[in-house]
């Protein structure tokens, strides 16, 4: 009941979105901009509140300008742009982006320094325990295996982006080394969204006042997110890409919910393969995981 991946460069990625390497290919050689504005992660680590935060950000907090089309439109999906990133070529004004593709997949001139790159991370437990969610509800993956079956998957690398540490690995050296790309975690702006939305505006070159960092943080909340219907995938609903009766793309938004979905062994497991992972690659030295 899995998605179907193929091994490109070290990740698995969905044969159904890159059934050879034409489309990353295309994407590696697609021309940026300056101004672009990247949102990149691993799936289910906060993309979506990180994208509505830029977006208010770049917009000066034009709420109804947020509400006039939902996030998937107002901020495209780099790697789901369909029939290719023509569209994305024809787009007037700034363009923020969306990808989960890992930073040697992206398009090359983002090593060169252009454009701007923001790369959210969450404790992999809970990444992990949000994308099982996500793939039983998602009508294309339709999961049907249980927590552990996709544990194993997710610890193996194969889900689909996977493996989980080597995309977060390579973005977190990466923004030690360039300046435009900045490392954010899910629990830091879970803990202190003023503090650190207001580190983001900075690294995006807005200086905002107090209100309005406050603003948004009030307008980003995940209780607020839930019921916005530009924010919130409800309209998945309409093009049946959810599967009745499961879970909502805006599940739960908690820090440390994998206490309540992953059993101690399977716990212990994680940490283990973690640990095995960091002291034989480097260790990542940001906030406890
Ligand atoms: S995707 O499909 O990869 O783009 O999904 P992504 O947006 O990265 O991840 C979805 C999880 O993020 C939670 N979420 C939030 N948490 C806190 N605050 C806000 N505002 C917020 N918005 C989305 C969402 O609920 C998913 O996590 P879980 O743990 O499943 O609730």
């Amino acid at each position: 009941s899995a998605a179907k991946l193929g091994l490109h460069k070290g990740c698995w990625l969905p044969v159904v979105l890159f059934p050879d390497d034409q489309l990353l290919d295309d994407i590696w050689d697609f021309s940026l901009r300056t101004d672009d504005i990247i949102v990149c992660s691993f799936p289910k680590s906060g993309t979506t509140w990180l994208q509505e935060i830029v977006y208010l950000i770049m917009n000066d907090l034009d709420v109804q300008k947020a509400q006039s089309a939902n996030i998937e439109a107002r901020f495209p999906y780099i790697e789901y742009v369909y029939p290719g990133l023509k569209d994305l070529s024809k787009l007037k004004g700034q363009r923020l982006m969306k990808s989960h593709l890992p930073y040697h997949h992206l398009p090359h001139e983002v090593m060169e320094g252009k454009s701007k790159v923001l790369y959210i991370a969450r404790n992999p437990k809970d990444v992990a325990v949000s994308y099982y969610h996500f793939a039983k509800m998602f009508r294309e993956s339709s999961y049907t295996g249980t927590m552990e079956n996709f544990s194993d998957s997710f610890l193996s690398g194969q889900v689909p982006y996977g493996p989980w540490v080597i995309h977060v690995q390579e973005f977190y050296e990466m923004a030690k080394l360039k300046r435009n790309v900045m490392f954010i975690m899910y629990e830091d702006l879970k803990e202190d969204p003023e503090k650190v939305i207001k580190q983001i505006a900075k690294f995006l070159g807005k200086d905002l006042t107090p209100e309005q960092v406050s603003g948004i943080a009030k307008y980003c909340t995940f209780e607020n997110m839930k019921k916005n219907p530009a924010a919130n995938y409800s309209w998945w609903d309409e093009y049946g890409l959810r599967n009745k009766d499961s879970t909502p793309f805006l599940r739960k938004g908690h820090v440390g919910d994998w206490k309540n979905h992953l059993s101690p062994r399977l716990s212990k497991e994680f940490d283990l393969h973690l640990q095995q992972w960091f002291s034989a690659n480097g260790s990542l030295s940001f906030r406890e995981l």
